[in-house]
């Protein structure tokens, strides 16, 4: 929402002020998230599924001196003792509480240090060259990865007990209200998934590739709480024939009744949302569900989920040119306008809001407001490479996860895109997910 994105053909200016801009965004959503709350809320746990907030806080120093100081600048570690402390695959976030780790004021001092630093080699590194610095590729990463841990102790706040920390305007209400189709029928046909071209995607975005892809309908919004809650009034919990049998086993086990953070109060449902408690909005997407509970609805709506290919084709294709574009709306980076993120607001947008984020056939919200879970397996694209190490997306590949797109209110444009592909385990739902349905086409509608 700063700079725009530079093509890869880009002044080395351009995309040192964009290293700029998206690496100082990064930081003062950091600094907030991490100066809203005392120290205690900094080094507690609140939940065994997230790390302390001063883990997230010393982890995201640790990346950029490891890959900005270190791998790019060529320079000696500044703390060797500590690598192994903030290395994810070393310890499991429910042990992170009990490393001896940077207290508050130690990893505020050792972040803003290796920043400061990265700031001066941002002055002097020639961005091209080698693969690592080509059009800043890097900075941009470390400024993705700050970004999705803000997301993450977003969540943090989230599953935090105590008064609420965090506001934000509440985002505005469409006017007038929407009332499209709740469907868009998507025509079959080739279209070009994936990305060889955008500067700063992820390898699991690559390369770009075609597929066929049949005819489908796709709903015009995420489904929204009213929907959710028919489901819910309908029994939907209590009939095995809606779920997976993991996930009604799952249901059971843990007595699953509704969406995380739900209360049932008499006669309605109340949530908890940042410290405060609200009704459950009617025409907010659904969040904090789990892939399962996506599933179980779809089925009971007599719908299923859409596939990957299938969101990334209702977001990207352009029917009139056959072209896939960078976001629904077009290639122009994501303005306010167009969609609901980087936590401007703490929630999702009401269902049918963002008429100039939609894509050319009418879909709207699919960037922001909820990260939408999807059919497919999180698997790599034909062609993937590694790059620049297995333990960013190569190591999750298989069936224990389920992909989910487009990006929620918590993550910041840096780190979102139509092409931007995120994964969790089908039973989590701290974090900001929800969904849309989909349908194949008859062949008589296509
Ligand atoms: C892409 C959101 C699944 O949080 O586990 C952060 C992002 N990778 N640090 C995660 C990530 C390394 C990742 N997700
Ligand atoms: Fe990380």
């Amino acid at each position: 929402m700063t700079a725009p994105v530079p093509g890869p053909e880009a002044g080395t200016e351009a995309l040192r002020e964009r290293a700029l801009a998206s690496l100082t965004t990064a930081r003062d959503r950091t600094t907030l998230l991490t100066s809203c709350v005392e120290e205690p809320d900094l080094t507690a746990q609140h939940s065994p599924l997230m790390s302390p907030l001063v883990w997230d806080l010393a982890h995201i120093g640790n990346q950029e001196e490891l890959w900005l100081l270190r791998a790019v600048g060529g320079r000696e570690a500044m703390r060797p003792e500590i690598d192994s402390l903030y290395d994810a695959f070393e310890h499991p976030r429910a042990a992170r509480p009990t490393l001896p780790l940077l207290d508050p004021g130690e990893a505020r001092a050792y972040a803003a240090e290796v920043r400061g630093r990265v700031l001066d080699l941002l002055e002097t590194t020639t961005l091209d060259g080698s693969r690592l610095t080509e059009a800043g590729f890097a900075f941009g990463m470390i400024a993705q990865h700050e970004q999705q841990h803000d997301e993450t102790m977003l969540i943090t706040h989230q599953l935090r007990r105590g008064p609420q920390a965090l506001t934000a305007p509440a985002p505005r209400r469409p006017d007038p209200a929407f009332t499209g189709p709740a469907e868009v029928l998507v025509p079959g046909g080739p279209f070009i998934m994936g990305t060889s071209t955008e500067p700063w995607a992820l390898d699991n975005e690559r390369p770009a590739h075609p597929r066929e892809v049949a005819p489908f309908w796709i709903d015009t919004a995420p489904v929204t709480n009213a929907a959710y809650l028919a489901f819910i009034e309908d029994g939907g919990y209590d009939d095995p024939r809606w779920w997976a049998p993991d996930g009604w086993a799952h249901l059971r086990r843990h007595g699953i009744t509704a969406p995380l953070f739900w209360r049932r109060d008499g006669g309605q449902w109340l949530r908890r949302h940042f410290g405060a408690t609200e009704a459950v909005p009617a025409d907010e997407p659904v969040l904090h569900v789990c892939w399962y509970e996506a599933d179980a609805y779809a089925r009971w709506a007599g719908r299923r989920l859409p596939t990957e290919t299938e969101w990334e084709k209702a977001a990207r294709h352009d029917p009139a040119t056959g072209r896939s574009r960078r976001y629904p709306w077009g290639d122009a980076d994501p303005a306010p306008e167009h969609a609901n993120l980087g936590q401007r607001h703490l929630r999702p947008a009401p269902a049918g809001s963002y008429p100039d984020g939609q894509s050319p056939l009418g879909v709207r919200q699919l960037i922001g407001d909820v990260w939408e879970w999807t059919a497919s397996d999180f698997l790599p694209y034909p062609g993937f490479t590694v790059f620049p190490y297995k333990e960013y997306s190569e190591v999750f590949f298989g069936p224990e996860y389920k992909v989910l797109r487009g990006g929620s209110f918590a993550v910041d444009a840096v780190a979102c895109r139509g092409t931007f592909r995120n994964w969790d385990y089908p039973v989590r739902r701290q974090i900001f997910s929800g969904f849309r349905t989909a349908r194949s086409a008859r062949p008589q509608e296509s």
